[in-house]
């Protein structure tokens, strides 16, 4: 048992299902408040000073967070977080003008990657992931979804896969797993995007599926990468298998992955950042949610997503960090809120909002996790700030002051 007392400021969305227009901006806040923990699980919350009658209780363990902010543990909805090597050498080449898709195109970018992960067996990808692991926990993050995409063959798939079990099941963080075979092109079907998908819809997913590594395949839908109708043929086999589908949509281009994520109902289309009208609309109507990741509009110098749009069109906007070695070698999330608030121009509460109820419900864990409520999981940030608007307002430093983990102190 654990009581964490003298809250400061206690804030969280309510609820269980994500919260678009006028809501996502809608937090409890209570003041002087207090959460009893047992088994993991919030059991109570208390405000205005009271607290329970601890009498009889002797083994609870009291944590006094003076008068500090707390908030539901983050989630990161959208991470690359188990990959081989890094990609700094492609700095000059953007620097003296090459795009993303040039990299890529050139054989590089994300081909890169795929050659390091290749070369790495399932330990060493295990232990590097770890210590990113360990690092988005004390930044404040309780839950991460992990998408593969770098093995891009079916032994190399299975073992990005195999670690995002074991750092589920290992390290303290929850890890979500995403099948992401479709992120590009590998060499051995080059130019051959029909047949590379085919391959991966009779041969890769079966199997991931059989191995139940992944809830959720995603697409990378994206010119000169998967079109609209090769990433349609993924997701409806996915769909097939009874896994939740997710759209890499309108990142670079507006080819009509956004479209598509409305079309097929789609739990979530990710980054956006070119996105029109028709896309917003059709995600509206499919109750999408919109996972926008501003560390990578930031990083590949772009402009962000309409944000403020999908808000008012009555989309929910979940925020990620999109964590990878390509477009954004940084987990930082407390970054991406930064960027949500300056750039997005999201309130304070939408953005604790976006990284919370929203980024849960944009993984299926809305029921768990989320938000302070009694029930559910005991996943909270003890933050080193009065509330929420210095967390959005300071950048570049780490302003978690304790996290707590399925009621464990984190050390
Ligand atoms: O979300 N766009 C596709 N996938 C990643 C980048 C992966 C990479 O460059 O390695 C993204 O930006
Ligand atoms: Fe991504």
């Amino acid at each position: 048992m654990l009581l964490i007392k003298n809250i400061g400021i206690l804030q969280t969305p309510i609820g269980k299902n994500s919260l678009c227009g006028s809501e996502q901006a809608q937090n409890l806040k209570l003041c002087n408040a207090a959460i009893l923990i047992e088994g993991g699980k919030i059991v109570e919350v208390y405000k205005d000073g009271e607290l329970p009658d601890l009498s009889g209780y002797a083994d609870c363990q009291v944590l006094d967070a003076q008068n500090r902010l707390v908030t539901p543990g983050l989630v990161d909805c959208h991470t690359h977080m188990v990959f081989g090597g890094w990609r700094h050498n492609e700095i000059p080449l953007k620097l003296r003008g090459a795009t993303y898709l040039d990299i890529l195109k050139a054989g590089g970018g994300i081909l890169d990657t795929v050659r390091h992960t290749r070369q790495m067996s399932e330990d060493e990808l295990y232990e590097k992931s770890k210590g990113f692991a360990r690092e988005m926990l004390l930044g404040g993050v309780t839950t991460v979804e992990s998408k593969s995409g770098y093995g891009l063959n079916l032994d190399d798939e299975l073992k990005q896969l195999r670690v995002n079990k074991r750092l589920n099941e290992q390290t303290p963080i929850d890890v979500v797993s995403t099948f992401l075979g479709a992120h590009a092109i590998p060499p051995e079907y080059k130019d051959k995007p029909d047949e590379y998908i085919d391959y991966l819809c009779d041969v890769v997913l079966p199997e991931v599926k059989r191995q139940n590594l992944a809830e959720f395949c995603d697409v990378f839908c994206e010119d000169s990468v998967f079109d609209v109708e090769q990433s349609k043929k993924m997701l409806l086999c996915a769909k097939k298998y009874g896994m939740g589908c997710k759209i890499h949509a309108d990142e670079i281009e507006a080819i009509g992955g956004a479209v598509l994520a409305g079309e097929l109902g789609a739990i979530s289309a990710e980054h956006l950042i070119a996105t029109n009208g028709q896309g917003i609309d059709s995600m509206a109507k499919g109750g999408v949610t919109a996972a926008l990741l501003p560390a990578t509009s930031f990083y590949l110098n772009k402009t962000y997503a309409p944000a403020r749009q999908m808000i008012e069109k009555g989309i929910p906007v979940a925020i990620a960090s999109d964590f990878n070695p390509g477009s954004c070698p940084s987990l930082n999330l407390q970054f991406a809120i930064n960027l949500g608030y300056l750039k997005y121009r999201m309130l304070p509460e939408e953005i604790l909002t976006a990284t919370t109820l929203n980024a849960a419900c944009a993984i299926n864990r809305g029921q768990t996790i989320g938000s302070i409520e009694v029930g559910k999981q005991a996943d909270l940030v003890i933050w080193d700030a009065p509330n929420f608007e210095m967390i959005c307002y300071r950048f570049g430093s780490n302003q978690v002051k304790t996290v707590i983990k399925k009621g464990e102190i984190i050390q």
